[in-house]
């Protein structure tokens, strides 16, 4: 069975993030830094929350890192690794992410 598409790039266009269901019920995001995709569980290390509280923000002013909206934890996009915050150290769950000829995205199979 093909993986199920996750979203388009182009949904990423307007914040540079976007809040995404995974196929197994998890809540997911996508991140674009410097041109380059990434994918992260939706689940904050500090309190096993979502990141987002405005629809589809993840991204700090800037553009460069992550940010959980509750508490300001700041996260390398590179590694899901919070580099700043209350959840300092520890990181993010990433997802591995596979992006076709037409800009669709999955998730990258095993
Ligand atoms: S819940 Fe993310 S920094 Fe506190």
């Amino acid at each position: 069975m093909p993986a199920p598409l996750l979203a388009h790039l182009a949904d990423l266009d307007a914040t540079g993030g976007l809040a995404i269901a995974l196929p197994d019920g998890r809540a997911g995001f996508l991140v674009r830094v410097h041109g380059r995709l990434y994918g992260y569980e939706n689940r904050c290390p500090h309190r096993d929350s979502r990141l987002d509280i405005d629809a589809n923000r993840f991204l700090a002013d800037g553009g460069e890192l992550i940010q959980c909206a509750h508490h300001g934890a700041l996260f390398l996009p590179e590694n899901g690794e919070c580099v700043a915050g209350p959840c300092q150290y520890e990181s993010l769950e990433p997802l591995a992410l596979r992006v076709d000829d037409q800009g669709g995205i999955y998730l990258a199979s095993e």
